[in-house]
Protein backbone atom coordinates (compact mmCIF):
# COMPACT_ATOMS: atom_id res chain seq x y z
CA UNK A 1 0.00 0.00 0.00
CA UNK A 2 1.56 3.31 -0.62
CA UNK A 3 1.05 6.12 1.31
CA UNK A 4 -1.10 9.11 -0.12
CA UNK A 5 1.03 12.40 -1.62
CA UNK A 6 0.58 14.72 1.35
CA UNK A 7 -1.45 18.08 0.12
CA UNK A 8 -0.14 21.37 1.84
CA UNK A 9 -2.34 23.82 3.88
CA UNK A 10 -2.83 26.62 1.80
CA UNK A 11 -2.29 29.87 2.92
CA UNK A 12 -5.14 32.05 2.97
CA UNK A 13 -3.60 35.92 1.99
CA UNK A 14 -7.17 37.25 0.54
CA UNK A 15 -8.89 36.49 4.43
CA UNK A 16 -5.43 37.50 5.94
CA UNK A 17 -5.89 40.97 4.24
CA UNK A 18 -9.01 41.68 5.05
CA UNK A 19 -8.09 40.97 8.62
CA UNK A 20 -5.26 43.47 7.65
CA UNK A 21 -7.37 46.26 5.84
CA UNK A 22 -9.57 46.02 9.51
CA UNK A 23 -6.36 46.62 11.88
CA UNK A 24 -5.40 49.42 9.92
CA UNK A 25 -8.69 50.80 10.22
CA UNK A 26 -9.01 50.56 13.56
CA UNK A 27 -5.48 51.83 14.62
CA UNK A 28 -6.50 55.18 11.92
CA UNK A 29 -9.49 55.50 13.89
CA UNK A 30 -7.52 55.82 17.21
CA UNK A 31 -5.05 57.82 16.04
CA UNK A 32 -7.73 60.44 14.67
CA UNK A 33 -9.55 60.06 17.92
CA UNK A 34 -6.32 60.79 19.72
CA UNK A 35 -4.33 63.12 17.61
CA UNK A 36 -6.37 64.95 14.92
CA UNK A 37 -4.54 62.86 12.08
CA UNK A 38 -6.37 61.16 9.48
CA UNK A 39 -3.77 59.12 7.48
CA UNK A 40 -4.00 60.66 3.89
CA UNK A 41 -2.45 58.68 0.77
CA UNK A 42 -1.96 60.12 -2.66
CA UNK A 43 -2.02 58.07 -5.61
CA UNK A 44 -0.48 59.50 -9.08
CA UNK A 45 -1.49 57.85 -12.52
CA UNK A 46 0.12 58.75 -15.82
CA UNK A 47 -1.42 58.01 -18.66
CA UNK A 48 -3.83 55.48 -19.51
CA UNK A 49 -2.68 52.10 -18.93
CA UNK A 50 -5.58 49.02 -18.04
CA UNK A 51 -3.75 47.43 -15.60
CA UNK A 52 -2.44 49.98 -13.67
CA UNK A 53 -5.96 52.07 -14.03
CA UNK A 54 -7.83 49.09 -12.22
CA UNK A 55 -4.60 48.90 -9.49
CA UNK A 56 -5.37 52.13 -8.61
CA UNK A 57 -9.32 52.48 -8.57
CA UNK A 58 -8.65 49.44 -6.28
CA UNK A 59 -6.40 50.96 -4.30
CA UNK A 60 -8.82 54.23 -3.64
CA UNK A 61 -11.44 52.49 -2.87
CA UNK A 62 -9.71 49.91 -0.06
CA UNK A 63 -8.29 53.34 1.25
CA UNK A 64 -11.68 55.22 1.67
CA UNK A 65 -12.69 51.34 2.86
CA UNK A 66 -9.69 51.67 5.85
CA UNK A 67 -11.59 55.33 7.02
CA UNK A 68 -8.27 57.27 5.37
CA UNK A 69 -8.07 60.03 3.64
CA UNK A 70 -7.63 59.06 -0.66
CA UNK A 71 -6.67 61.64 -3.19
CA UNK A 72 -5.98 60.37 -6.38
CA UNK A 73 -4.50 62.57 -9.70
CA UNK A 74 -4.80 61.07 -12.74
CA UNK A 75 -2.24 62.73 -15.40
CA UNK A 76 -2.48 62.80 -19.19
CA UNK A 77 -0.01 60.89 -21.13
CA UNK A 78 1.63 63.68 -22.19
CA UNK A 79 2.63 65.11 -18.50
CA UNK A 80 6.05 66.06 -18.26
CA UNK A 81 8.66 65.17 -15.93
CA UNK A 82 8.53 68.85 -14.68
CA UNK A 83 4.96 68.96 -14.53
CA UNK A 84 5.04 65.81 -12.49
CA UNK A 85 8.11 66.73 -10.09
CA UNK A 86 5.68 69.91 -9.23
CA UNK A 87 2.89 68.03 -8.02
CA UNK A 88 4.74 65.96 -5.85
CA UNK A 89 6.23 68.77 -4.68
CA UNK A 90 2.99 70.40 -3.74
CA UNK A 91 2.48 66.77 -2.07
CA UNK A 92 5.73 66.54 -0.22
CA UNK A 93 4.46 70.29 1.40
CA UNK A 94 0.85 68.91 2.22
CA UNK A 95 0.68 68.03 6.10
CA UNK A 96 -2.69 66.29 5.28
CA UNK A 97 -1.28 63.64 3.01
CA UNK A 98 1.07 61.42 4.97
CA UNK A 99 1.78 58.49 1.93
CA UNK A 100 2.56 59.47 -1.53
CA UNK A 101 2.77 56.60 -4.67
CA UNK A 102 3.25 56.81 -8.36
CA UNK A 103 2.35 54.15 -10.26
CA UNK A 104 4.68 52.03 -12.45
CA UNK A 105 5.17 51.89 -15.24
CA UNK A 106 5.34 55.36 -15.82
CA UNK A 107 5.82 56.76 -19.59
CA UNK A 108 8.98 56.48 -21.88
CA UNK A 109 9.66 60.70 -21.53
CA UNK A 110 9.98 60.28 -17.74
CA UNK A 111 12.77 59.01 -15.82
CA UNK A 112 10.98 56.93 -13.19
CA UNK A 113 14.28 57.32 -10.48
CA UNK A 114 13.87 60.82 -10.69
CA UNK A 115 10.67 60.87 -9.87
CA UNK A 116 10.99 58.28 -6.80
CA UNK A 117 13.64 60.53 -5.63
CA UNK A 118 11.99 63.29 -5.35
CA UNK A 119 9.28 61.84 -2.99
CA UNK A 120 10.14 63.01 0.64
CA UNK A 121 11.35 59.17 2.10
CA UNK A 122 8.73 59.80 4.98
CA UNK A 123 6.29 59.85 2.30
CA UNK A 124 7.70 57.12 0.55
CA UNK A 125 4.64 54.41 1.42
CA UNK A 126 6.29 52.38 -1.45
CA UNK A 127 9.37 52.16 0.18
CA UNK A 128 11.32 52.64 -3.27
CA UNK A 129 13.28 55.49 -2.68
CA UNK A 130 16.99 55.20 -2.04
CA UNK A 131 17.08 56.32 1.77
CA UNK A 132 14.80 54.11 2.66
CA UNK A 133 15.99 50.78 0.79
CA UNK A 134 19.45 52.37 2.73
CA UNK A 135 17.57 52.28 6.28
CA UNK A 136 15.98 49.03 5.78
CA UNK A 137 20.09 47.26 4.84
CA UNK A 138 20.99 48.93 8.08
CA UNK A 139 17.93 47.93 10.02
CA UNK A 140 16.50 51.67 10.83
CA UNK A 141 13.54 51.87 10.95
CA UNK A 142 11.77 53.33 7.49
CA UNK A 143 8.97 52.28 5.23
CA UNK A 144 9.21 49.10 3.62
CA UNK A 145 8.22 47.98 0.05
CA UNK A 146 4.34 46.74 0.15
CA UNK A 147 4.92 42.97 -1.42
CA UNK A 148 7.29 41.67 0.64
CA UNK A 149 6.49 43.14 3.90
CA UNK A 150 2.80 41.32 3.38
CA UNK A 151 4.89 38.22 2.29
CA UNK A 152 6.67 38.55 5.61
CA UNK A 153 3.61 39.26 7.65
CA UNK A 154 2.10 35.95 6.03
CA UNK A 155 5.34 33.95 7.08
CA UNK A 156 5.50 34.80 10.60
CA UNK A 157 1.78 34.41 10.68
CA UNK A 158 2.06 30.80 9.67
CA UNK A 159 5.49 29.76 11.25
CA UNK A 160 6.09 32.36 14.39
CA UNK A 161 10.22 33.06 15.07
CA UNK A 162 11.62 32.13 11.58
CA UNK A 163 15.14 32.09 13.18
CA UNK A 164 17.85 29.88 11.79
CA UNK A 165 15.50 29.18 8.38
CA UNK A 166 16.77 28.05 5.06
CA UNK A 167 15.32 31.04 3.18
CA UNK A 168 15.71 30.98 -0.76
CA UNK A 169 14.42 33.93 -2.85
CA UNK A 170 14.26 33.24 -6.29
CA UNK A 171 14.71 37.20 -8.18
CA UNK A 172 16.63 39.91 -7.34
CA UNK A 173 14.16 42.70 -8.31
CA UNK A 174 14.41 46.03 -6.16
CA UNK A 175 11.01 45.57 -5.74
CA UNK A 176 10.06 42.24 -4.48
CA UNK A 177 13.61 39.90 -4.28
CA UNK A 178 16.35 42.29 -2.68
CA UNK A 179 13.97 43.69 0.04
CA UNK A 180 12.42 40.73 0.99
CA UNK A 181 16.25 39.49 1.39
CA UNK A 182 16.92 42.20 3.40
CA UNK A 183 13.81 41.39 5.72
CA UNK A 184 14.92 37.49 6.22
CA UNK A 185 17.62 39.04 7.24
CA UNK A 186 16.52 40.70 10.02
CA UNK A 187 14.53 38.07 10.66
CA UNK A 188 17.56 35.93 11.70
CA UNK A 189 17.14 33.91 8.47
CA UNK A 190 20.09 32.33 6.92
CA UNK A 191 19.35 33.70 2.92
CA UNK A 192 20.34 32.72 -0.87
CA UNK A 193 19.28 35.04 -3.25
CA UNK A 194 19.08 33.19 -6.46
CA UNK A 195 18.70 34.62 -10.32
CA UNK A 196 18.79 33.41 -14.14
CA UNK A 197 22.16 32.77 -13.67
CA UNK A 198 22.17 30.42 -10.70
CA UNK A 199 23.53 27.05 -11.05
CA UNK A 200 21.72 24.34 -10.27
CA UNK A 201 18.36 26.28 -9.29
CA UNK A 202 16.30 22.98 -8.50
CA UNK A 203 19.28 21.80 -6.24
CA UNK A 204 19.17 24.99 -4.16
CA UNK A 205 15.72 25.38 -4.00
CA UNK A 206 15.50 22.24 -2.40
CA UNK A 207 17.39 23.77 0.48
CA UNK A 208 15.15 25.84 1.45
CA UNK A 209 12.44 26.12 4.38
CA UNK A 210 11.18 29.44 3.06
CA UNK A 211 11.08 29.35 -0.59
CA UNK A 212 10.03 33.10 -2.18
CA UNK A 213 9.38 33.26 -5.45
CA UNK A 214 9.32 36.07 -7.53
CA UNK A 215 10.41 35.87 -10.98
CA UNK A 216 7.84 36.46 -13.34
CA UNK A 217 7.99 33.51 -15.46
CA UNK A 218 4.83 31.06 -15.14
CA UNK A 219 4.83 27.70 -13.08
CA UNK A 220 8.79 27.78 -13.47
CA UNK A 221 9.53 26.27 -9.77
CA UNK A 222 7.99 22.36 -10.08
CA UNK A 223 7.42 20.05 -7.33
CA UNK A 224 10.47 18.44 -7.04
CA UNK A 225 12.44 21.57 -6.53
CA UNK A 226 10.63 21.66 -3.38
CA UNK A 227 11.71 20.63 0.19
CA UNK A 228 9.08 18.28 1.76
CA UNK A 229 6.80 20.38 4.51
CA UNK A 230 9.02 23.50 3.06
CA UNK A 231 6.59 26.92 2.92
CA UNK A 232 6.30 28.01 -0.37
CA UNK A 233 5.88 31.95 -1.00
CA UNK A 234 4.47 32.46 -4.67
CA UNK A 235 4.74 36.20 -5.83
CA UNK A 236 4.22 35.42 -9.55
CA UNK A 237 1.28 37.36 -10.87
CA UNK A 238 1.24 35.72 -14.79
CA UNK A 239 -1.49 35.82 -17.75
CA UNK A 240 -1.41 32.51 -19.88
CA UNK A 241 -3.62 31.00 -22.60
CA UNK A 242 -6.48 29.17 -21.11
CA UNK A 243 -6.35 25.69 -20.67
CA UNK A 244 -9.75 25.12 -22.97
CA UNK A 245 -8.11 25.36 -26.63
CA UNK A 246 -11.58 26.60 -27.99
CA UNK A 247 -11.24 29.88 -24.93
CA UNK A 248 -7.76 30.29 -25.19
CA UNK A 249 -8.14 30.59 -29.39
CA UNK A 250 -10.76 33.15 -28.47
CA UNK A 251 -8.13 35.32 -26.38
CA UNK A 252 -9.14 33.94 -22.83
CA UNK A 253 -6.32 34.02 -20.33
CA UNK A 254 -5.96 32.67 -16.49
CA UNK A 255 -3.68 33.82 -13.85
CA UNK A 256 -0.91 31.42 -12.34
CA UNK A 257 1.94 32.21 -10.37
CA UNK A 258 5.76 31.48 -10.26
CA UNK A 259 5.23 28.02 -9.01
CA UNK A 260 3.51 25.22 -10.62
CA UNK A 261 0.71 24.86 -8.02
CA UNK A 262 -0.84 21.32 -8.57
CA UNK A 263 2.97 20.00 -7.65
CA UNK A 264 3.93 21.74 -5.63
CA UNK A 265 1.65 21.83 -3.07
CA UNK A 266 1.60 17.88 -2.91
CA UNK A 267 5.48 18.38 -1.70
CA UNK A 268 5.16 21.61 0.63
CA UNK A 269 3.92 22.23 4.12
CA UNK A 270 2.25 25.21 3.17
CA UNK A 271 1.74 27.20 -0.16
CA UNK A 272 0.61 30.47 -1.15
CA UNK A 273 -2.23 30.06 -4.16
CA UNK A 274 -2.08 33.00 -7.18
CA UNK A 275 -4.46 34.35 -7.08
CA UNK A 276 -5.62 34.90 -3.55
CA UNK A 277 -2.01 34.74 -2.01
CA UNK A 278 0.25 37.55 -2.00
CA UNK A 279 -1.21 39.92 -4.33
CA UNK A 280 -4.11 40.98 -1.60
CA UNK A 281 -1.59 41.25 0.72
CA UNK A 282 0.24 44.38 -1.43
CA UNK A 283 -2.83 46.91 -1.11
CA UNK A 284 -3.52 46.55 2.61
CA UNK A 285 0.73 47.01 3.17
CA UNK A 286 0.39 50.01 1.22
CA UNK A 287 -2.71 51.44 3.28
CA UNK A 288 -0.32 50.00 6.75
CA UNK A 289 2.64 51.83 5.27
CA UNK A 290 0.08 55.11 5.42
CA UNK A 291 -0.71 54.75 8.84
CA UNK A 292 2.63 53.92 9.81
CA UNK A 293 3.75 57.37 7.78
CA UNK A 294 1.05 59.51 9.51
CA UNK A 295 1.73 57.99 13.15
CA UNK A 296 5.77 58.79 12.45
CA UNK A 297 4.88 62.50 11.32
CA UNK A 298 3.10 62.98 14.54
CA UNK A 299 5.38 61.48 16.38
CA UNK A 300 3.24 58.95 17.94
CA UNK A 301 4.63 55.12 17.75
CA UNK A 302 2.38 53.27 14.99
CA UNK A 303 0.50 49.83 16.85
CA UNK A 304 1.23 46.59 16.00
CA UNK A 305 -0.76 45.33 12.89
CA UNK A 306 0.23 42.11 12.89
CA UNK A 307 -2.58 39.08 13.53
N1 LIG B 1 3.13 48.96 -10.37
C1 LIG B 1 3.06 47.63 -10.13
N2 LIG B 1 3.36 47.36 -8.83
C2 LIG B 1 3.62 48.55 -8.24
C3 LIG B 1 3.97 48.93 -6.91
O1 LIG B 1 4.12 48.11 -6.00
N3 LIG B 1 4.14 50.26 -6.71
C4 LIG B 1 4.00 51.17 -7.69
N4 LIG B 1 4.20 52.43 -7.40
N5 LIG B 1 3.67 50.86 -8.95
C5 LIG B 1 3.48 49.55 -9.21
Amino acid sequence: MSAEPAVAAVIDGKAFSQGLVERVAVAASRLEAAHGVKPGLAVIIVGEDPASQIYVRNKGETTLKAGMRSDTHRLAETTTQDELLALIAQLNADAGIHGILVQLPLPAHIDASAVLAAIDPDKDVDGFHVVNVGRLSVGVRGLVPCTPLGCLMLLKDQLGDLSGLNAVIVGRSNIVGKPMAQLLIGESCTVTVAHSRTRDLPALCRTADILVAAVGRPEMIKGDWIKPGATVIDVGINRVPSKDPVKAAEGKTRVVGDVDFAGASQVAGRITPVPGGVGPMTIACLLANTYTAACLSTGVEPEDLNA
